[in-house]
């Protein structure tokens, strides 16, 4: 069977987990391509929370899940994770890439200090460890889950990596935090509780994939973070988007046939750099509040703004988005009028593609168009419209998912209308 990918088509935080949990019923395999404990995955079943940063969402289903080669990792948080479920009945069945890297406590030092270096080029990080994880890994100074198991390994990167790290800290008159010895202790401690679950992911992925097996790839982050597609230097260090999916799990791009882009429907930001539709006051402040607009790592408000449609077109093209999924219809009810983003004024022209320049971004005045609210309903009431199937969503609910559905050019194949699993249509 070919695999799924579930992508952002925004700045994060757009619903994935929830449409990834949504979608794992029918799934074997469920496998998180990119990202770290940056990630923050919210899945409501029968009103209980579960709470995600590295696990994938299909966890809770109890299916077998994967944590590709693409993911940091940070130890503590994943055991964590693993030893919350469990504690609630549910049995975690991971496989962890060998060749993920490993967040190491300097590498949150470093994210602290640089984000308060960058000034106003600050994304606004989470302060987890991400960039500087990535960035050892791309200067090929990293250490993998694999090394936390080959002793000799392990000792001579870092001897040889530690004194470098110590330096720089130093520059910015910052103390590394740990000895060598105290980092290879705790190196060693984790590849020891970790141990069993080390495997070569991309070896058994592709394995259940020619046996047949449904494998759905989830992504974190969105593509507008992404450090390729995104919003440049704002985003994230990894690749969020569906080409992130192959790297991130040596899934090859033949073994992909669908890719599910999942947009809110609004906007919403957590983190610096330029938002076209972001919206100020009353009415900001009223849609964060009904959402739940909140950093689920850092509880920072998220900004908020009416959806772009220029962003979203940006994100079906680059990721090759065959069917939308569009969570938080039930938020913007009760709004009178709605706005959708369908292009931007730029010193006087009309731009219609979204521009990779943050400097002219933040010159754009959004071109909105104005559309008719619908009521607002108790999420009992919208459980109940989800079950009772599409054509039972309020009028201009519907014209505003198909206005959508136009301007995109792809079917709006889901619409999640609560938290809750059960508040989830399917268009067949
Ligand atoms: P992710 O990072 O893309 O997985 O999204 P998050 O989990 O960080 O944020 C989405 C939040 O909205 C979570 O708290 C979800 O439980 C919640 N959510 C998801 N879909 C809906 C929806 O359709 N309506 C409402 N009201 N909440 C939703
Ligand atoms: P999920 O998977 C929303 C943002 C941070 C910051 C920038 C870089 O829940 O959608 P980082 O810690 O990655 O170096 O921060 O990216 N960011 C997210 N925003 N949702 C996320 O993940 C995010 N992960 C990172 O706020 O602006
Ligand atoms: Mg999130």
């Amino acid at each position: 069977m070919p695999a799924q990918v579930v992508v952002g088509t925004q700045f994060g935080d757009e619903g994935k987990g929830k449409i990834v949990d949504r979608l794992a019923d029918r799934s074997d395999v469920v496998a998180r391509f990119n990202g770290g404990a940056n990630a923050g995955h919210t899945v409501v079943v029968g009103g209980e929370r579960f709470a995600f940063r590295l696990l994938p969402s299909g966890a809770i289903r109890g299916r077998q899940v994967a944590i590709g080669n693409g993911v940091v990792v940070d130890p503590d948080q994943l055991l964590s994770e693993i030893s919350l479920l469990e504690k609630r009945g549910i049995e975690v069945k991971l496989w962890l890439s060998d060749r993920a890297h490993v967040v190491l406590p300097y590498h949150k030092v470093l994210d602290g200090a640089e984000r308060a270096l960058k000034g106003r080029l600050s994304s606004g990080s989470t302060k987890r460890g991400i960039g500087p994880c990535y960035g050892d890994k791309v200067m090929r100074t990293g250490i993998r889950v694999g090394d936390l198991l080959d002793k000799s390994l392990l000792a001579e990167k870092i001897e040889t990596y530690f004194p470098l790290k110590e330096r720089l800290l130093k520059s910015y008159g910052l103390d590394v935090g740990t000895t060598k010895e105290e980092l290879l202790e705790w190196c060693l401690n984790s590849g020891s509780r970790l141990s069993r679950y080390v495997v070569d992911t991309s070896l058994l992925l592709n394995k259940a994939l020619d046996q047949g097996k449904n494998v759905l790839l989830e992504g974190a982050q969105g593509t507008h973070l992404d450090i390729d597609h995104g919003l440049y230097p704002y985003g994230t260090s990894s690749n969020p988007t569906a080409g992130g999916a192959c790297t991130g799990t040596g899934i090859p791009p033949t073994k992909i046939d669908q890719v599910i882009g999942v947009v809110k429907a609004y906007t919403s930001r957590v983190g610096e750099g330029p938002f076209p539709t972001e919206i100020h006051g009353d009415l900001a402040d009223w849609i964060r509040e009904k959402g739940g607009e909140y950093g689920t790592v850092t509880r920072r408000p998220r900004r908020c703004g009416w959806l772009d449609l220029v962003m979203v077109k940006y994100s079906v093209r680059v990721n090759g988005v065959s069917s939308l999924a569009m969570t938080k219809m039930d938020v913007l009810g009760g709004l009178r009028k709605v706005k959708v983003c369908i292009a931007y004024e730029f010193q006087g022209d009309r731009l219609e593609e979204f521009p990779s320049n943050p400097r002219i971004l933040a010159e754009c005045r959004p071109i909105l168009e104005e559309l008719p609210g619908w009521e607002d309903l108790p999420p009992a009431k919208w459980i109940e419209t989800a079950k009772a199937g599409y054509e039972s969503i309020p009028k201009n609910a519907r014209s505003y998912i198909e206005y959508v559905e136009e301007y995109t050019g792809v079917p709006v194949s889901i619409v999640s209308l609560g938290a809750d699993r059960e508040a989830t249509i399917e268009r067949t």
